[in-house]
């Protein structure tokens, strides 16, 4: 039998899993990424984890037709080269290279643009054809998928919808060095900045009560504060909720996608803000297109960007 290993390169995780070729997981092993101990370490890991996974199994290396990796960043898939990676310090890493002794061919793609790929396969995209599918989590990530397949632009990046200008005089800088980009400003990442700046200031808000140190607050903090009905968490999701719909109206408009699927930490949080999003497309994006998109929360979990690394090397086996 045969079979394909996905691998999941995240900013805090490494999630590395086999599945057989009609996509389901057989084993999974999971791993801080620990960014901060530098490449070689990382790269180290990712080998650690795919020994690891095939470990958990009865089945042989060789058994394994391909190994899917998604990364946080733009890639050269045909040179297995990793550009950049805004939020993680793996810049210019020729994985293709650095995974030789692995000796299985290695399918390199852009973590949502696989995300995408497994949502579309594996999850709630199946009946897509144009679809956009996007996480909201340290960063803003994006797969758009047209005519079934993903779209992979001049030079592999299209999709990298976090980076467009919301906020041309923003002040917060962002991992790719502009100013007011879309992640800047309404990922995970910045709904935890805005709580944490509410602490800061002394605003009267259950967050202070929920950690030990105004540092500590995140997304997840704001998050769980607006569930309980905090009036300071509930204003900066619906800010965050404004900028989503924002930047989705122009994909919307841009894209006329049939489906927007959405991921990551902030998809946890659809029903706090999926009106404020809607009524912000609403005024924002042009209406005849409203009418054909369906708006949906991802439906693989924490799993998405494994099975998104899975659909990747069964895609380029051609076996989906
Ligand atoms: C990167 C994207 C990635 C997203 C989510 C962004 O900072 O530029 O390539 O998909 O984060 O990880
Ligand atoms: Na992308
Ligand atoms: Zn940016």
């Amino acid at each position: 039998k045969e079979y394909v290993v996905g691998v999941d390169l995240g900013g805090t995780k490494i999630l590395t899993a086999v599945a057989d070729l009609e996509g389901n997981i057989l084993a999974r092993v999971r791993k801080d990424t620990e960014a901060e101990k530098g490449k070689e370490a990382v790269i180290q890991k990712i080998k650690d984890t795919v020994y690891g996974v095939i470990k958990e199994t009865d089945i042989d290396l060789s058994q394994v037709k391909g190994i899917g990796l998604g990364v946080p960043g733009p890639v050269n898939i045909k040179k297995g080269v990793i550009k950049h990676t805004p939020n993680l310090k793996l810049d210019n890493v020729n994985i293709i290279e650095e995974l030789r002794e692995l000796d299985t061919p290695i399918f390199l793609e852009n973590d949502a643009n696989a995300a995408a790929l497994g949502e579309k396969w594996f999850g709630a995209g199946k009946a897509a054809e144009n679809m956009i599918y996007m996480t909201v989590s340290t960063g803003i990530g994006g797969g758009v998928i047209i005519n079934k397949e993903i779209f992979h632009g001049a030079g592999d990046a299209a999709g990298e919808i976090g980076h467009m200008t919301i906020i041309p005089d923003s002040d917060v800088q962002c991992g790719c060095g502009n100013y007011g980009c879309w992640e800047a400003i309404a990922s995970g990442t910045a709904l935890g900045r805005l709580g944490r700046e509410a602490v800061e200031a002394g605003k009267d808000t259950l967050m202070s009560k929920l950690v030990n140190d105004p540092s500590e607050v995140n997304g997840a903090v704001v998050a769980k504060a607006a569930e309980k009905g905090d009036k300071v968490a509930r204003e900066i999701m619906d800010k965050i909720a404004d900028y989503l719909g924002i930047g989705m109206a122009s994909l919307i408009n841009i894209f006329n996608p049939d489906t927007i699927v959405i991921g990551g930490g902030v998809s946890q949080s659809w029903k706090l803000i999926e009106d404020k999003v809607n009524s912000t497309i609403k005024a924002r994006a042009m209406n005849s297109l409203i009418e054909d998109v369906n708006i949906i929360t991802a439906q693989l979990g924490s799993d998405v960007g494994v099975l998104g690394a899975v659909a990747t090397a069964l895609a380029e086996l051609d076996l989906l």
